[in-house]
């Protein structure tokens, strides 16, 4: 399974939802096209299952050389950054070999438009292949969004779902992850947001945002009630 974290601008979420993703399943491979990212230096990773490349490179290329794909089966996460439009060829030969892209979009005009024109681009490319957007960074806009504990009825989540199913093609799957402190722990402690939410005393903070991952490993087939 290669499920690939994509959008073209910073600071939506990419790289914390491509490393909880690998928290949760340690035997993946890890790759990044973004030549600064945090994400290739994680220590708990065995180097030789980290994969970084620049932008102008070809994907497919870099993974066989370093022989990833020599065992079959072998599963990845890969944070992506970038444009199609800007033909860097990490990009199309990266998500030419993702079985899922998942789009991350945020309540901001700027990320909502971007994100629309990335879903647009992965449609016109590569028509088939399983889009998965993820509201990202949602928070109560004011007293009157009320709505419990599901974020699907918050004003933010609708807002970003309903200018996404306007723009794109078909009726795309849209997720929502909460706005959390949990998200900066990520990457720092090394540990999932379902990690962080079983330690006793303080974990309960983050049972929504576990839960909201357990329903997008349930869309992308990533089977985790037992782990
Ligand atoms: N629900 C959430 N999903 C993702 N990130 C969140 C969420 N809630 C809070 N955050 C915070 O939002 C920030 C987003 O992460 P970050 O800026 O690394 O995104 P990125 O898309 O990887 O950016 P860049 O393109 O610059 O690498 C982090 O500081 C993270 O802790
Ligand atoms: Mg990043």
């Amino acid at each position: 399974m290669i499920i690939t974290v994509y959008s073209s601008k910073g600071g939506v979420g990419k790289t914390p939802i491509a490393a909880n993703i690998l928290f949760d399943n340690t035997d993946f491979y890890i790759a990044t096209n973004e030549l600064n990212s945090g994400f290739v230096h994680i220590s708990n990773i065995d180097d030789d299952k980290k994969i970084l490349i620049s932008p102008e490179d070809e994907f497919q290329e870099e993974v066989f050389t370093q022989g990833v794909f020599v065992k079959e089966n072998a599963s990845m996460v890969i944070d992506l950054s970038g444009s199609l439009a800007e033909s860097f060829k990490s990009i199309p030969t990266a998500l030419n070999i993702s079985d899922v892209v998942l789009v991350p979009i945020n309540n901001q005009v700027n990320s909502i438009l971007q994100g629309v024109t990335t879903i647009q681009s992965i449609q016109e490319y590569f028509p088939k292949l399983k889009i998965i957007v993820v509201a990202t960074k949602l928070e109560k806009q004011g007293v009157n969004d009320i709505f419990g504990d599901d974020w699907t009825k918050s004003k933010s989540f609708k807002e970003i779902q309903a200018y996404v199913q306007e723009n794109t093609n078909g009726d795309l799957l849209v997720l929502p992850l909460k706005y959390s402190k949990g998200y900066e722990n990520i990457i720092r402690e090394e540990i999932s947001i379902k990690k962080l939410s079983s330690v006793p005393f303080g974990g309960q903070a983050y049972k929504t945002p576990a839960k909201q991952f357990d329903s997008l490993y349930t869309a992308i087939g990533l089977n985790h009630e037992s782990k």
